[in-house]
């Protein structure tokens, strides 16, 4: 029999230190989720000054150690900076949370607010198309990369890929028409697909390194859209609303940045409040 192990230490991040990327909205709630629970806290942001402003406000809010680096997640030699930035630092990273991504639509077309079987499959600029897979796919490969042989070293890590339930599903159109927003993008949906996947091949070949790779796919979480969109939106959903900043992502990360998830690999965990499961 194994000696019992008292479940708030496995949440403990005492003495971890992480890098969360793109620290706005959920990169910021996934930090805070892990200055929370212990852990030294490395913010990104595209831009230093940023990264240092939301690097200010963590620490004040959280009374944690944190510190805010530029990164472009898109770009391998940024991404050696600011590893190498930490790693001076710190001489070490437990948990990476890729975080960052988005989409680029230098082209909305005029016919999205009349048709509601609209989709962007022939509008869609293939320059566009490329940057939103580099953003969120080739990010997700960078990052996971540029912390392997220090994870690799000190056998032992945690990274946690963002994805989305874009990446399980498509998006029911309905939603849409009067709704003051337009469809999600075919290359978000892919992206996202290629995460959860890219998340379950490094997981597994990273497993014997004692790194532990999983992804985490939230559904629409509610940063004032349009009432219409909001209303339409949460009839999808099985809990009646859409999730919240600073508290519905946070028991995820805990969970998989933590020893809490020592059992988990290449895993998606979904934080929808059940949109995917009917
Ligand atoms: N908000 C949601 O409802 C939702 C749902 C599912 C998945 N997600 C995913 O969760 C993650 C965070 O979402 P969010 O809502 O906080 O998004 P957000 O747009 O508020 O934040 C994304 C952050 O990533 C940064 N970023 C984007 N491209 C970058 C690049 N090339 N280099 C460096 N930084 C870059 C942005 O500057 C920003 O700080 C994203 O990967 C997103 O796709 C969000």
């Amino acid at each position: 029999m194994n000696e019992r192990v008292n479940v708030k230490t496995l949440f403990d991040l005492t003495g971890k230190v992480a890098l969360v990327t793109g620290g706005s909205n959920l990169g910021y709630d996934a930090a805070e989720a892990l200055a929370e629970l212990g852990a030294t806290v490395a913010v990104t942001r595209r831009r230093k000054e940023e990264a240092d402003a939301t690097a200010a406000l963590l620490a004040k809010d959280t009374g944690s150690e944190v510190v805010g680096i530029e990164l472009e997640v898109t770009d391998e030699a940024s991404w050696k900076r600011a590893v190498d930035e930490l790693i001076g630092r710190y001489s070490k990273i437990d948990i990476l949370v890729n975080n960052a991504g988005g989409r680029q639509v230098s082209v909305v077309p005029e016919t999205i607010e009349d048709d509601p079987s609209f989709e962007f499959l022939e509008t869609r600029l293939l320059e566009d198309w490329k940057y939103t897979m580099d953003a969120n796919l080739t990010s997700v490969f960078l990052g996971c990369r540029s912390v392997a042989p220090y994870m690799k070293k000190a056998h032992s890590g945690k990274i946690i890929n963002m994805a989305s339930i874009d990446g399980i599903v498509g998006r029911d159109l309905r939603i849409y028409p009067g709704s003051g927003l337009s469809p999600t993008v075919p290359d978000y949906l892919a992206s996202k697909a290629g995460v959860i996947n890219l998340t379950k091949g490094i997981g597994v070949s990273l497993a014997p390194f004692g790194i532990y790779v999983n992804a985490i796919s939230p559904g629409g979480f509610y940063r004032q859209q349009p009432e219409r969109f909001v209303e339409n939106y949460t009839k999808l959903v099985p809990l009646g609303r859409m999730g919240r900043d600073r508290i519905d992502l946070k028991g995820s990360i805990a969970y998989l940045a933590s020893g809490a998830s020592d059992y988990t690999v290449g895993h998606n965990l979904v934080i929808d409040g059940g949109l995917t499961s009917w």
